[in-house]
């Protein structure tokens, strides 16, 4: 069975640890089950935002995203969202994604514990090899849950999108008891058409699933007030302690792998020096496969 009652929270104690800090934001260098375990206070999260690692074979710096199997991937998966679930307050909110194949068992499971508001799809266009055999894939899915489904934040007004339909056609509404023209903004449906984050963008740091600023800016600003913490347990290229820091809100970020580290500590601004190391954004030369410059 996926999932059982009786998880083992088994802890690594190989993982190196340790923890930064600087201006409401902070930084623990080590493993999610670990440190969720001792390091971050029950019921102190407003918004986490995860995004693990998809057990499909990437190669984040050191670590191997690939388990014995997927039952041991929705196992370990189960761990980090109880404990995630326990970090957040009685009004806060979760953000989850994982692969296509994997999410059906986490949403399954994640419904057993929080109300799953919004089943999100992030489509996208892909530049890469394109199946010949069978529908690719172009979107990633994203489980928007709450704790209490009466009692959450979600500021609408500011995540406002233009509507495509009655308003750009200046049409009336005739259905109201006055007639009006159609709203001209509305809140994004639950698909999301974002691109993904390019060498050529200026947001694009070295990692290879980096999550674009604008799909963290619309979690954020729906889900979080001014002042609030926001966990990303998978910090990665840091994108949401940066979106966050941006936006006025304090966060939280787990990363165990130390070249996402220095990014991060660069990123959210807690250092530019790390032992004896300046921590700069390298410079992209724009140089083609093929060798040649644009
Ligand atoms: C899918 S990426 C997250 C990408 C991130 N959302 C971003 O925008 O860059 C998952 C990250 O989890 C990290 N990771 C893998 N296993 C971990 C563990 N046990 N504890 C903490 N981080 C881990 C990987 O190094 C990787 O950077």
């Amino acid at each position: 069975m996926l999932c059982g009652a009786n998880l083992f929270f088994s802890i690594s104690t190989t993982m190196p640890s340790e923890t930064f800090k600087k201006d409401g934001h902070t930084i623990h260098w080590g493993d999610v089950v670990e440190v969720l375990s001792s390091k971050v206070e029950d019921e102190s999260v407003s918004l986490i935002f995860a995004d693990p690692p998809y057990n499909i074979g990437k190669k984040f710096s050191e670590f191997h995203d690939k388990w014995n199997s997927n039952e041991e991937y929705i196992e370990w998966c189960c761990q980090w969202i109880l404990l995630c679930i326990r970090k957040l307050k009685a009004n806060g909110s979760m953000y989850l994604m994982t692969s296509t194949e994997a999410m059906p068992y986490l949403d399954i499971f994640i419904s057993k514990h929080l109300k799953v508001l919004s089943r999100i799809v992030w489509h996208y266009d892909s530049s890469g090899v394109q199946a010949k055999k069978y529908y690719g894939s172009l979107y990633e899915p994203i489980l928007f849950c709450v704790k209490s489904e009466t009692d959450y934040v979600f500021n609408a007004d500011a995540i406002k999108v233009e509507a495509r339909t009655g308003a750009i056609r200046r049409l009336i509404d005739y259905r109201k008891k006055v007639p009006t023209a159609y709203s001209s903004k509305k809140v994004p449906g639950n698909v999301w058409t974002i691109p993904r984050v390019r060498y050529r963008m200026d947001e694009y740091e070295e990692h290879p699933s980096q999550k674009p600023e604008s799909l963290l800016e619309r979690i954020i600003l729906a889900s979080s007030n001014i002042g609030d913490v926001v966990l990303d347990p998978f910090a990665g290229s840091f994108t949401t302690a940066a979106v966050a820091r941006k936006l006025n809100r304090h966060s939280i970020s787990i990363e165990s792998q130390e070249a996402y580290l220095k990014t991060g500590l660069r990123r959210v601004g807690i250092t530019d020096n790390y032992k004896g190391e300046y921590l700069r954004k390298m410079p992209k030369p724009y140089i083609r496969k093929n060798g040649k410059s644009s």
